[in-house]
Order: C-alpha cells, then sequence, then structure tokens
C-alpha cells in the first residue's frame, strides 16, 4: 500500500482555511439570527462533520446544545455510499420537541442523510433542518432540502477539514482534492 503524504497527494485546493472560516463565520450569523429565542439543538454526524462542528457552534451567538451521532455505510468502494446506514453512536439525549439542526460535512448522494432525517424525525423534534458545509449536487439520488449551505462543488471526491479518504487526511486544515494515483488500486 501506498503511503499517506499529507503535502505531496493534493493535486488541488478547492477552499483555502481562510475561506471555510468565513464561510463558517457567514451560517453561524445567519443561524444565530434565524434560531434566536428558540432551544436550538445542534446534531453532528462523526466523524467528517468534527471540524465543522467545533467551529459553526463557536461562530453561533445564541445559547445551543449539541449531540453527536456517528453513522457508517455498509459496503460499496471506499469512495461511494450504498445507502445501507448502520448507526454507531446515537444520540445521548432527547430532541423531543426540539429545535434540531443536523450539521453535515458533505451531502453527496443524499442517501445518508435520508435515513438519518427520518431516523431523527421518529423522535419527535419540533423541527429538523439541514446545514452542510459541502452539496455536491451532481451525484443526489434522493431529494434533500438544504436549509443552510457551505459550498456547492462539482463531482469530484474531496478531503480535507473532516473529510477522509480511507480515514486520512481528516487533518488537512483545507479542503482538496488528491491526485489520482493516489485512488488506484480502490
Ligand atoms: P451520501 O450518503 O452519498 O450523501 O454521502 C454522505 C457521506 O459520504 C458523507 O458524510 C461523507 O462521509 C461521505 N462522502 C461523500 N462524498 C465525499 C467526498 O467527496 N469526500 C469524502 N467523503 C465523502
Amino acid at each position: 500500500m501506498r503511503p499517506t503524504d499529507l503535502v505531496n497527494d493534493v493535486a488541488d485546493v478547492l477552499f483555502t482555511r481562510e475561506q471555510i472560516a468565513q464561510k463558517v463565520a457567514e451560517l453561524g450569523a445567519q443561524l444565530s439570527h434565524d434560531y434566536a429565542g428558540r432551544p436550538l439543538t445542534l446534531v453532528s454526524v462523526l466523524k467528517g462533520s468534527l471540524p465543522f462542528m467545533a467551529d459553526l457552534m463557536r461562530s453561533i451567538t445564541i445559547p445551543v446544545q449539541i449531540d453527536l451521532m456517528e453513522v457508517s455505510s455498509y459496503g460499496g468502494a471506499v469512495t461511494e455510499t450504498s445507502g445501507l446506514v448502520r448507526i454507531l453512536k446515537d444520540l445521548s439525549s432527547s430532541i423531543e420537541g426540539k429545535d434540531v439542526l443536523i450539521v453535515e460535512d458533505i451531502i453527496d448522494t443524499g442517501l445518508t442523510l435520508n435515513y438519518l432525517l427520518r431516523y431523527l424525525r421518529g423522535k419527535n423534534p419540533r423541527n429538523i433542518s439541514i446545514c452542510a458545509l459541502l452539496d455536491k449536487p451532481a451525484r443526489r439520488l434522493v431529494e434533500i432540502d438544504i436549509a443552510y449551505r457551505g459550498f456547492e462543488i462539482p463531482d469530484r471526491f474531496v478531503v480535507g477539514y473532516g473529510l477522509d479518504y480511507a480515514e486520512f487526511y481528516r487533518n488537512l486544515p483545507f479542503i482538496g482534492v488528491l491526485k489520482p494515483e493516489v485512488y488506484s488500486g480502490d
């Protein structure tokens, strides 16, 4: 197996650390305005959303509670999602009657979020909205209403700022595209 090289494996930087910070600040300001006076619970989906959640919650200026879920999709290649979702970590607290915002790193086919939405709606929140840092609409298989969206991206597999390829590259502070040779053998 080819060793991971954080610096040389990246072909293009799509969004710099500064561009991400600016976008997260805008989203935080919008959310603080829209949810003022409402009991907002941020639900983040590990592991990819970890940096986004950490930055977004600190750019929100109204009181929020947070909760974390972890899901993984069954089967498929490393760069594909299958739509079958397994819950590895469930919510810690009840969301009944609460305003919930799902904080997601990326929406690709939409299958993961579609499953999660149905699951969380079953817990009777007051309402659920979605905040996604990245939206890859070219590959969407189910319609998803993204109330808060960071960036729309083309159909490219991206890494960094929480997003992985084979569990690596999550710690890159920017979002980029890997060189094709990194995928060879996948
Ligand atoms: P979906 O179910 O196809 O919308 O995929 C959602 C999940 O697939 C995301 O939460 C990511 O974990 C992963 N994913 C989709 N596209 C990418 C990508 O370009 N880079 C890294 N992970 C991705």
